[in-house]
């Protein structure tokens, strides 16, 4: 079996490396041009076993072309993307070249050189901003899909081109997984999350914790939600990771298929500070600023079709673990 993963130097793809690495599998190139993916992350994971790292951007498309010349892959594992939200509303171009473009030409690729296995990192961002109205129970995979900015919407046309591709052509088989809000690190902390200028909230509050930032802030405490503040589904990275290590056998003997992945329930931005608080027993400054734009109140996915259909069991479905292992890894790295 030989797997390409693409940006396995950043967040999510070395947590995936690292476990098909665990598992032994030793036919593992990684493509990633470093642009937000670390050197050192590929180091610390070449200590747990071989394998190839080539440096190069996804958007040289010949040398990415000569590079499935000399090798035969039989998965791709696609995860390098740019993926802040305000920067995509001011340069959204960036978006489509690098997430829409990039991802059409490697399925192009793909069908050139026989690659009949495509695993997709998608967002719950393509929900867009939904009420608390038409949330209801949660969302699920049907649940309607109106990105509200070009970095939701550039991951939506990338999974209707994975779409229409599998259907032109029948040997081309795709997982589509649509993560919700993704956090800690790997329990043993040789890798986590080394994002710079993050905006994710647990990191920032991690960050905090660990006297990196001096403050930190609430974006609106006035959202329909039960302590005013924003609501999430906060998913461990590892679990996430599983969910990429089983889609590998899950598509030998199954359909392609779109899944969301998180644990179909919320923390407050309230909830998340005081856990990460509580695990650092640190008192770090928080302030209430104001709301930001294209902030839906509340975002949680249904998971019921992964549970159902992949057998995907999480293992750490808990907020006080997710931010004791990003505080624990925010401490040492
Ligand atoms: N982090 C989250 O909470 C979250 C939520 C939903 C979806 N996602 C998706 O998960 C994927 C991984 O996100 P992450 O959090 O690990 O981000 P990340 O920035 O840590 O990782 C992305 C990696 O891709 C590489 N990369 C980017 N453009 C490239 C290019 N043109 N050529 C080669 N390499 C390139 C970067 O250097 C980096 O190593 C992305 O597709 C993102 O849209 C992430």
């Amino acid at each position: 079996m030989n797997i390409l993963v693409t940006g396995g130097a950043g967040y999510i793809g070395s947590h995936v490396v690292k476990l098909l690495l665990e598992k032994g599998k030793d036919n593992i190139t990684v493509i990633d041009n470093l642009v937000t993916g670390f050197k050192s992350t590929i180091n610390d994971l070449k200590k747990i076993r071989a394998f190839d790292f080539i440096e190069a951007d996804l958007s040289n498309w010949d040398e990415i072309k000569g590079i499935f010349k000399s090798r035969q892959f039989d998965v791709i594992i696609h995860f390098a993307a740019s993926l802040i939200v305000p920067e995509s509303v001011k340069n959204p171009l960036k978006y489509y070249l690098n997430n829409t473009a990039n991802t059409a030409n490697l399925i192009n690729l793909a069908n050139e050189y026989k690659v009949e296995k495509f695993i997709f990192s998608s967002t719950a961002a393509v929900y867009g901003e939904p009420t608390k109205e038409e949330i209801g129970g949660g969302i699920d995979e049907n649940f309607p899909t109106k990105p509200i900015n070009p970095y939701g919407q550039s991951k939506l046309f990338s999974e209707k081109i994975i779409q229409d591709t599998a259907k032109a052509n029948p040997k081309f088989k795709y997982l589509i997984f649509r993560y919700f809000n993704v956090a800690g690190a790997s329990p043993d902390l040789v890798i986590g999350q080394k994002s710079k200028n993050a905006t994710h909230l647990i990191k920032v509050a991690a960050e905090c914790a660990t006297g990196k930032r001096d403050k930190m802030y609430i974006f609106g405490d006035d959202y329909p939600t039960p302590d005013g503040t924003g609501v999430r589904d906060y998913i461990h990275v590892l679990d996430l990771a599983f969910a990429h290590i089983q889609a590998i056998d899950y598509l030998d003997s199954n359909r392609s298929s779109i899944f969301n992945v998180g644990y179909s329930k919320g923390a407050s931005v309230k909830k998340v500070i005081e856990t990460m608080k509580k695990v650092s027993g640190v008192d770090f400054r928080v302030e209430i600023g104001k709301r930001r734009d294209g902030d839906p109140a509340i975002l949680i996915a249904k998971n019921d079709k992964i549970l159902k259909e992949m057998k995907w069991k999480p293992q750490y479905d808990s907020l006080e673990f997710i931010c004791k292992t990003a505080y624990e890894w925010e401490k040492r790295y």
